[in-house]
């Protein structure tokens, strides 16, 4: 697979190397995340331009649709081109009004991975993460127990890698504490800024650090300073999010969303915009 021509060069997650420009595949189950989606043969057509543009990152979880996501994955892509990395997350499921209610027992967890694995399929899943928190964002407490019941998991051959998502710095540490950590995937972009200090402590840990709501989830990113900074450039809000994504820290991953093929090549074709120190300094500005 092409992977040297994507903005952002690539990343090694353990043992696996990934270009740093990945695909986030929430948005491409139903409204809400709940159900198929409205154009089926398009979500396809997403994920197929995902592994033509060169990515190797797909980002998902049997939680979207629930195991919409997953089937949507497996049915454009199986059997999966050499080199493309499929991280999933377990650690909450969904009721019939759409909420995410948590599912971290240790019977849950295992069960969630079974089905990951089927609706993938695949014999071994690249990397978990363990989605703690609520749709708040992090709330604190021991992890030990349901990351150790994942790490049995990939004791028994299940799972290469293991990541923790939505959590607190705490829980990071606890988590590498019991075993390795290759990713966080966390809440944050321009506007939301609250992990800065652990994503520079990660850099240095050579732990990836992967964003999610990159564009601003489902509310669309919009500032003043980056309209600004977009039209000097002459680019969009969306690219200038990106790339400076990308350039805030070389272990920043993006797994930005969407369900059209052209948001995509123009987010591919954005991202590699270079910001200036100016516009860094504008850019700022927005997260303070
Ligand atoms: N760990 C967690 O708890 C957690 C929580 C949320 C999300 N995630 C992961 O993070 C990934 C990214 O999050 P996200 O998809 O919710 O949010 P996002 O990437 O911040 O934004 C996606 C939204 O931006 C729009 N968009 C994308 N490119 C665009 C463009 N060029 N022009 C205009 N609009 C554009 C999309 O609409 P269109 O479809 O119209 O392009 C979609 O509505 C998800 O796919 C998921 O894998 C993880």
């Amino acid at each position: 697979m092409l992977t040297r021509s994507l903005p952002g060069g690539t990343w090694t997650l353990g043992d696996l190397t990934v270009t740093r420009f990945g695909y986030g595949a929430m948005q491409l189950a139903g409204p809400w995340v709940m159900g198929p989606p409205a154009d089926p043969d398009g979500a396809l057509a997403v994920l197929r331009e995902v592994v033509a543009l060169g990515i190797t990152h797909i980002d998902t979880s049997d939680a979207y649709g629930p195991h919409v996501t997953n089937r949507l994955i497996r049915a454009a892509l199986h059997p999966y081109p050499e080199g493309l990395r499929l991280v999933t997350k377990v650690g909450a499921t969904r009721d019939r009004q759409g909420g995410w209610p948590p599912a971290r027992e240790p019977a849950q967890l295992r069960r969630a991975v079974h089905e990951n694995l089927e609706n993938l399929g695949v014999g071994v899943l690249d990397l978990v993460n363990l989605r703690l928190g609520d749709a708040e964002g992090p709330r604190p407490g021991s992890l030990a127990e349901p990351f150790g019941a994942l790490v049995t998991l990939q004791r028994q051959g299940l799972i290469r890698h293991l990541g923790v998502s939505n959590v607190t710095a705490e829980q990071v540490a606890e988590a590498q504490s019991i075993a390795p950590v290759v990713c966080v995937q966390n809440r944050y972009n321009l506007a939301y800024r609250r992990d800065d200090a652990l994503i520079d402590r990660l850099a240095g840990q050579g732990v990836a650090y992967v964003p999610y709501f990159p564009l601003g989830g489902f509310s669309p990113l919009q500032s003043a300073a980056l309209s600004a900074v977009a039209a000097r450039r002459d680019a969009t809000p969306m690219s200038v999010a990106l790339a400076w994504l990308l350039q805030r820290s070389p272990n920043i991953l993006l797994i930005p969303g969407t369900s059209s093929v052209a948001h995509l090549r123009e987010n591919v074709a954005g991202a590699g915009l270079t910001l200036s120190a100016d516009d860094l300094t504008a850019l700022d500005e927005i997260g303070r």
